[in-house]
């Protein structure tokens, strides 16, 4: 009896293994390629953009780190994802017409133990917002960095900036990539340097679709997409990933939601909790 049931599951296991020389194979190599994004640094265990966040996303497991840009009246490049600081520090206003002196002046962090009181620490007051200057001579240049011109229009000479900077720390540009909703952004790295990888980013409002027309025209300056999550089908993942171009998807928080779209093939997901990501690529 005991030795027709280990026949009987040996016999299953073959069968699946024959199978998975097809299909599950190739999901299990997409499985290990999913790069983790840890969305404004570990933003839903720390104050997001802050060099604590960072740090935090690459000890929970996160690829890349995600930073923001805007820019401040006299010319510097901060990690911030509002126009305004009101959100995100205990000051007001618009970045663009504050100087970085002043800026440095704001507290980054107090707003978040106020706001997310489970996960508050003390030590989360008072944070500074870093420049991405001190982003770069804190994490070095071989740190995989993610990063997104914000309001191009709003900041002529983003671009150039960033590259200069990119340039003056040699960031590895093998593990840069730079992501923006403005294509014109993207189209204006690309003619400063062709070397540098980019993703376009696309907000859907409703069920997502994309011709094959608009994918080409995509490949021409950039090795990736960049898409919200809530409105991406099954259909959708497999036509980009099959083009050849990388789906990386924002901002996946939940488990469930993570699973299916790791076996939908996504390439990449912004999370704000690397950590539950990371998990949920080990129990796969
Ligand atoms: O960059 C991907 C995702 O972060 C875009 O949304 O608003 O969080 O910058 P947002
Ligand atoms: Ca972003």
């Amino acid at each position: 009896m005991k030795g027709r049931w280990f026949a009987a599951v040996a016999a299953l296991a073959i069968s699946l293994s024959m199978t998975a020389g097809g299909e599950d194979v190739l999901a299990g190599d997409k499985h290990r390629d999913v790069v983790i994004v840890s969305h404004r640094g570990a933003s839903g265990h720390a104050p997001e953009h802050t060099l604590v966040s960072y740090e935090l996303g690459t000890k929970m497991h996160g690829d890349y780190i995600e930073i923001d840009l805007q820019m401040t009246k006299d010319g510097h490049l901060i990690a911030m994802h509002d126009m305004r600081v009101d959100r995100t520090t205990n000051g007001t206003g618009l970045v663009k017409e504050a100087t970085l002196s002043e800026i440095k002046k704001l507290d980054g962090g107090s707003w978040f133990n106020g706001k997310y009181p489970q996960f508050a620490k003390p030590e989360y007051a008072g944070l500074k917002v870093p420049t991405l200057e001190e982003v770069f001579q804190k994490f070095g240049k071989n740190r995989s960095y993610y990063i997104e011109t914000k309001s191009p229009n709003v900041y002529p000479g983003m671009e150039n900036e960033l590259l200069r900077l990119v340039n003056h720390y040699q960031i590895n540009k093998n593990k840069l990539l730079v992501q923006s909703f403005s294509s014109d952004s993207l189209k204006t790295m690309h003619d400063l340097d062709p070397s540098i990888k980019l993703v376009q980013l696309l907000s859907y409002r409703s069920n997502a679709v994309i011709s094959q027309a608009e994918i080409e025209e995509v490949k021409t300056y950039a090795t990736g997409l960049g898409a919200n999550q809530a409105y991406l089908n099954e259909e959708y993942v497999k036509q980009v990933t099959a083009s050849g171009l990388e789906l990386h998807v924002y901002t996946v928080n939940d488990k469930a939601r993570m699973q299916q779209l790791i076996d939908w093939g996504v390439t990449g997901m912004f999370t704000n909790f690397p950590d539950l990501l990371h998990k949920v690529m080990k129990e796969i």
